[in-house]
Order: structure tokens, then C-alpha cells, then sequence
């Protein structure tokens, strides 16, 4: 496999709870070295953003969690990570579905959308250390060769997109090398070009979306995020207000 570090080790459970909790789990009680995988077939309580769950066919879909050790990073630029695997996972969809009729979206702060559907999400977990993070969990769901995804009408999977069963490994091993790409670029203080890249694949930047703060909904348009990691949204009335991941909520658009 074509990476220096990311998924030279993996750590295969044919089931487990969470990839996420094992992970840390191994931070704990072994030394687990930076570029460890954590993989699954079967995730039978998956963590997903916000405290809601992520469910996942076994067998279809990758459910996989990457052990970082960032400490280069300071906390306050903790959101780099969320912004480079949301990156990778463009780069991936990008690379297989490799068509112009798919709109691979990263919906702040790094769900990944295709159509307006989510083929993706990323659940992060952390620990800071003197102002510098210590260690970190990359967690990430992403569709697959799952067909169905009962009530969530607003999930598709990569089969679904090109109408072809794909390898679950080959997919997961090109992740492992865009992200690592990212990964090193995030090393090498490149803040720029991760920040202009993310900024071209955000989605709502051209258009009125609605949000919901606090039950109320609004229209605003996406105009960038800040160095924490914060939504820039101008609203209706050209003002520009800022939201924390746990304020606001994005409603899903109506599906292309
Ligand atoms: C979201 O809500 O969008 C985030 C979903 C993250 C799911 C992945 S699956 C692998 C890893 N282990 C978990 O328990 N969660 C993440």
C-alpha cells in the first residue's frame, strides 16, 4: 500500500461496538503509535456527531477509526483535522465516482454530500494536552455497497451513485492515501491551500440554505468558516453571524 504511516498497522475486529471507543481504548492501555487503524466489519453502537448513532450494513460500508498523534498541532487549530479528512474524503469520491454528474459536497463541518445526499460522516474525538493535542481519533463512516438505508431518506452509498459493487478494501486503502496526503500537508503549517481547498468544496456557498437555532429557522448563506472552526453565515439582511457545530443545524435540502 502506497502510505508512509496511515493503516500500516490495522487493527481488524470482525464486530465491535465502535471503532472510535476501541481506539481510544488502545490509547489508554497500549502505546498505539501514530497511523493505526482501527477497522470493523460489524459496528454495533456506532458514534455519530452530536451524540445521535451511526448505523452501518456489516460488510458494506467502511467503519474504520485512525489513531493521530498531532501534538505539532496547537488546540486551537484543532479543526485542521476535521478539515483534512473531509478533504481526503473528497478526494477519494472524487477519485471513484470520477464523474461529472456527481456534486461531492463537504457540508460544515465535515459531513460529506453527494447529490445532497450524505455518503459520509466524521466523528473526531481528542485529548489536549498543554494547549497541543496528545492524541486523536478519526473516525469515519462512509456508504459504500449499502443499498438501503430504510427511513434516512437522505443517505446514498457509492453503489448507489454508479450502480457498481465496489472492493470495501481498495476504497478504504485510497482513503488511507489522500488522507495521508492531507495529513502532511496539515504538518508542513500548509494552511493556505487546505483552507482555500475546503473553501471551494463547501457547500451552501452560493445559495440560501435554512439553518435552525434554538427552533427557529432562517436562511443564510455559507461564507466560510473561521480559524476555530466556527460558520460564517450571512443572512437574509447581509449580516454575518457566527455558530458553533452545536448551535446551528443545517437542514438537509430537498435532494436534486
Ligand atoms: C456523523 O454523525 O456524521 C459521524 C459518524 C461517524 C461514524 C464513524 S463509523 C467509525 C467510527 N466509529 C464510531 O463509533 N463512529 C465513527
Amino acid at each position: 500500500m502506497a502510505t508512509l504511516f496511515i493503516g500500516q498497522t490495522k487493527v481488524f475486529l470482525p464486530e465491535t461496538d465502535s471503532t472510535n471507543s476501541y481506539a481510544i481504548e488502545l490509547l489508554k492501555n497500549v502505546n498505539a503509535i501514530e497511523g493505526i487503524v482501527v477497522h470493523t466489519n460489524k459496528q454495533t453502537q456506532g458514534k455519530g456527531q452530536r451524540g445521535n448513532g451511526w448505523i452501518a450494513e456489516p460488510e458494506q460500508n467502511a467503519t474504520l477509526s485512525i489513531i493521530l498523534r498531532p501534538d505539532f498541532l496547537s488546540s486551537k487549530k484543532a479543526f485542521y483535522l476535521s478539515k483534512i479528512t473531509a478533504l481526503a474524503l473528497h478526494d477519494v469520491l472524487t477519485e471513484i465516482l470520477n464523474d461529472s454528474q456527481f456534486d461531492i459536497k463537504i457540508k460544515w463541518p465535515n459531513d460529506i454530500l453527494v447529490n445532497h445526499k450524505k455518503i459520509a460522516g466524521v466523528l473526531i474525538e481528542n485529548s489536549i494536552l498543554n494547549d497541543s493535542l496528545q492524541w486523536c481519533v478519526v473516525g469515519i463512516g462512509l456508504n459504500i455497497n449499502q443499498e438501503d438505508f430504510g427511513a434516512l431518506k437522505q443517505a446514498t452509498s457509492i453503489r448507489l451513485l454508479n450502480k457498481k459493487t465496489c472492493n470495501v478494501e481498495r476504497v478504504i486503502d485510497t482513503l488511507f492515501m489522500h488522507f495521508e496526503k492531507w495529513y502532511l500537508r496539515l504538518k508542513r503549517s500548509e494552511f493556505a491551500v487546505i483552507d482555500e481547498t475546503y473553501l471551494t468544496h463547501l457547500f451552501g456557498t452560493n445559495a440560501l440554505n435554512t439553518f435552525e437555532k434554538d427552533g427557529k429557522q432562517f436562511r443564510a448563506t455559507v461564507k466560510g468558516v473561521n480559524e476555530t472552526g466556527l460558520l460564517l453565515l450571512e443572512t437574509e439582511s447581509k449580516e454575518i453571524r457566527t455558530f458553533d457545530v452545536k448551535d446551528v443545524t443545517f437542514i438537509y435540502p430537498a435532494s436534486a
